[in-house]
Order: structure tokens, then sequence, then C-alpha cells
């Protein structure tokens, strides 16, 4: 492999399997995977832990803005070559997938500011390339130059059903239906709001992958890859 390293920009919508590709195809590739909506659910996490939202949902948005600089959030590599998410140091990665997290992080990703804080961030970890990260506007608004840029879809059925699986193997107790309120909510609040809606970029390679299997998905992937490379 020549000693070239591109970005990588894999957005769409929740529960599409993005994470699971870009994952694969970092490990595989030797590059630095980032779960860019992690980052998204560790400030709800901090802003649900500190009395920033109350239990319906309301937002003290003066009170989430001036905690950002407070919010320091790491990746810890895991022996098995998965990742944990830190939050101040703290290991929050199964609490984040819950759906108290899930039911409240939307609105918290349209806040401008947080928005912003996070979008620097990512921007940082990929001042070197050789960078996989996946999202809602990777492609778009984090790293508008990326040389590969992927647009994920699959319907809102099939990955209520996935989510769903995923929560119950955790030994979450979830109701289908409940899940799939809450893909559909979450897709509608992404791609209405005013601050980086979620949006395939115009030079975005679109993948829809309903009918695929992983291992159909991720060889797809890395040709798209090599393709991107060798440009
Ligand atoms: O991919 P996910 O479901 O873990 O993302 C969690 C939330 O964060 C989702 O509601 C959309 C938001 N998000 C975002 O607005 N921008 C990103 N780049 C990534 C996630």
């Amino acid at each position: 492999m020549s000693d070239k390293k591109i970005i990588i920009a894999i957005d769409g919508y929740s529960s599409s399997g993005k994470s699971t590709m870009a994952r694969a195809l970092a490990a595989k590739i030797g590059y630095r995977y980032i779960d860019s909506g992690a980052m998204y659910r560790a400030v709800t996490l901090y802003a649900l832990n500190n009395g920033i939202i109350d239990s319906q949902g309301n937002i003290d948005l003066p009170a989430l803005v001036s905690a950002l600089p407070s919010i320091r959030i790491d990746f810890k590599p895991m022996p098995d070559g998965t990742q944990h998410t830190l939050l101040n140091g703290e290991d929050v990665e199964t609490e984040i997938r819950q759906l108290r997290v899930s039911d409240n992080v939307s609105p918290v990703a349209a806040v401008k500011e947080v928005r912003t804080a996070l979008t620097d961030m990512q921007r940082s970890l990929g001042s070197d390339k050789g960078i996989v990260m996946d999202g809602r506007d990777i492609g778009t608004t984090v790293f508008p130059q990326a040389e590969l840029k992927i647009f994920v879809n699959a319907s809102a059925e099939m990955r209520a059903r996935r989510r769903f699986l995923e929560m119950s193997n955790k030994g979450d107790i979830v109701n289908y239906e409940e899940v799939l309120a809450n893909v559909v909510r979450r897709d509608h609040i992404d791609e209405t709001r005013a601050e980086s809606p979620l949006r395939r970029a115009d030079d975005a390679i679109d993948l829809d992958n309903s009918q695929m299997t992983i291992d159909e998905q991720d060889g797809w992937l890395e040709e798209q890859f090599h393709r991107a490379l060798n440009r």
C-alpha cells in the first residue's frame, strides 16, 4: 500500500450500519476510526447527569453552553480492537448507548455551540488524515474535502430491527415499537435542524444496504477505498 493517506467520511441515518462498516474498514486498512455520534452522546450524558436536561427533556441552553469547555471526550482502544468513549476520563461506552441518551441526543446535537465545539475536536482528530469518521455531517461540514464520502441508507423498519436486536443481545429490555419510534423521531430532527442537517454531500457515493450482508458491505466499501486512493 502507498503512504498516501486519505479522509473517509461515512454519513447516514441512525442505525444504518455505518459504524460497523466504518470500524471494519479502519481495522482492515490501519486507519483510525472515530464515531462522531458517540461524541454527541457523551455531551448528552453529561447534560443528563448534571441537571442540564430535566426529566421532560427540556435543555437549559445557557448551562449547556457554559458546560462545554469542561467536557473532555477521548477514545480508548480496547484489546478486542473496539474503542470505548471516555467522558472526562470515565468509560461511558455502555451508558451512552442506552435509550435515555438516545431519546435526548438529537435536540442536543441541534445546538449550534455543541456542533461548533465537536466539529473543532473532529477536525483536529483528522488533521493527519488516515481516518475513517462516521456521522451525519462529516462529508458536508466537518471534512468537505474528504477524498471518499459515503452516504448510507436503509429503511426505518430495517434500521429499527437492527437496533432492537443489538440492544436485546446486550440484555437491554426494549420494545420494537419504541425503538422504531425513536429512529423515526431522530431522523426527523436530524434532517430538519438548522445547523448542519443530515444531508447527503453532492459528491457522496450512495449505499443502500437493506439487502446486503455485512461481508458484502465490507467488500464494497474496501473497493471504494482503493478506488479513492488511486484517484
Ligand atoms: O450515530 P448515532 O445514532 O450514535 O448519533 C447520535 C446522535 O448524534 C444522532 O441523533 C445524530 C447526532 N449526530 C450528529 O448530529 N452529527 C454527527 N456527526 C453524528 C451524530
